[in-house]
């Protein structure tokens, strides 16, 4: 892909940039530039180019204002102490924007060209990636949408890739401390044939009214059930769930209507590396309850690009709580082992680590 680049007159000065990396939070801050390309179906993809970070113009009819037709994805870059600038598995993100564009009948876009949109991009900014202490990191949002200029509901006929660049802290500020869950019953994330797998703002804007309620319940996050039954664990609002057993082995719900996080995933290459067996499987709220009451289940934690890995602790429900299983051991282990990767701390055995520059 060719990307022309058209560098910002004014860019944040470097006092304003010490400020912001000093503690960036979470989404608040934009670096200098952006990367756009278009899609229609005469000229495929085309236009690709960075250009000074700023707001779009967009008409009133514009199609993603009215049928939600938008995917997008989150990834980091990190850098390490000896300066250089790495993404986590930026092929996997691309590879899950396709299947989300798919189940969204949005275009295809190339994963080799979502890994260079971001590489280029994050090389234009790359004053923007904060020092590795505490854990902080540039976080990357690409995201595509549909811009035909239309108010009929079919595939749109316009559609732009962008991507965008957020400086983040550390998801724990006075270190890692167990997450409390509140189990919705009310509400369901996705259903069978919906779009529970793929990475769409509706599926976020669904989630809203359940987390509001968690929070309202006192606790952190929500968790959801599956909509057929009403019985199985599936995710939260933004992680994947795992259950450590006594046993030693591990149990993670299966995909089928859940976002296939790409920690999940390698969390069941790092645990076998570890020596323990991950079971993708259906795993029930009973079970859970049981699990933790008699001693069974060991340890549980959600995991995803923004937390890593976080240990799980009480689940309140509206038959009463489930107390918090007895350890954090392993998920400490499974944290430390894929922050020491993500920050070059330790050696790269799964060839996860991707070199922007
Ligand atoms: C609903 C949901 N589940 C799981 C995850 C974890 O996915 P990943 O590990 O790719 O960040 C996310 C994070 O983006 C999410 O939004």
């Amino acid at each position: 892909m060719q990307i022309s680049t058209t560098l910002a007159d004014h860019p944040v000065d470097d006092g304003r940039l010490a400020e912001i990396l000093a503690n960036p939070g979470f989404g608040l801050h934009f670096t200098d530039h952006m990367f756009t390309v278009e899609w229609t179906p005469e000229r495929g993809w085309h236009d690709a180019r960075i250009t000074p970070y700023g707001p779009l113009t967009l008409d009133p009819a514009t199609a993603v204002l009215h049928y939600a037709q938008e995917i997008f994805e989150g990834l980091k870059a990190y850098r390490h102490e000896d300066g250089s600038i790495w993404t986590f598995r930026p092929e996997e993100n691309a590879a899950r924007m396709v299947r989300s564009s798919h189940r969204l009948a949005l275009p295809e876009l190339p994963p080799e060209d979502f890994v260079q949109a971001v590489d280029e991009l994050v090389r234009v900014d790359k004053r923007w990636v904060p020092d590795p202490a505490g854990e902080k990191s540039l976080y990357i949002r690409p995201f595509m949408i549909a811009t035909e200029k239309f108010l009929g509901v079919r595939p749109a006929q316009r559609v732009t890739f962008m991507v965008i660049l957020s400086p983040a802290g550390a998801y724990f500020k006075g270190g890692v401390q167990p997450v409390s869950l509140w189990l919705t019953e009310e509400y369901t994330r996705a259903g069978r044939g919906g779009m529970g797998a793929a990475k769409t703002g509706g599926n976020y804007a669904s989630s809203l009214v359940a987390q509001q309620e968690a929070i309202a319940e006192g606790c952190d996050q929500v968790v959801f059930l599956d909509s057929q039954e009403g019985k199985y664990v599936e995710e939260l609002g933004g992680m994947n769930m795992y259950y450590v057993f006594d046993d030693g082995h591990i149990v993670t719900p299966e995909t089928g209507t859940i976002l296939e996080g790409i920690t999940r995933a390698s969390i069941i290459e790092l645990a076998g590396k570890l020596g323990y067996q991950v079971e993708e499987r259906r795993f029930s709220i009973d079970e859970w309850r049981e699990g933790v009451t008699s001693g069974r289940i060991r340890e549980i934690f959600a995991c995803g690009t923004a937390a890593v890995v976080t240990p799980v602790g009480t689940l309140k429900t509206k038959d009463g709580e489930v107390p918090a299983p007895p350890s954090t051991e392993l998920t400490m282990r499974i944290r430390q082992a894929l922050v020491d990767v993500q920050y070059g701390r330790a050696e790269d055995t799964f060839g996860w680590m991707h070199r922007v520059c």
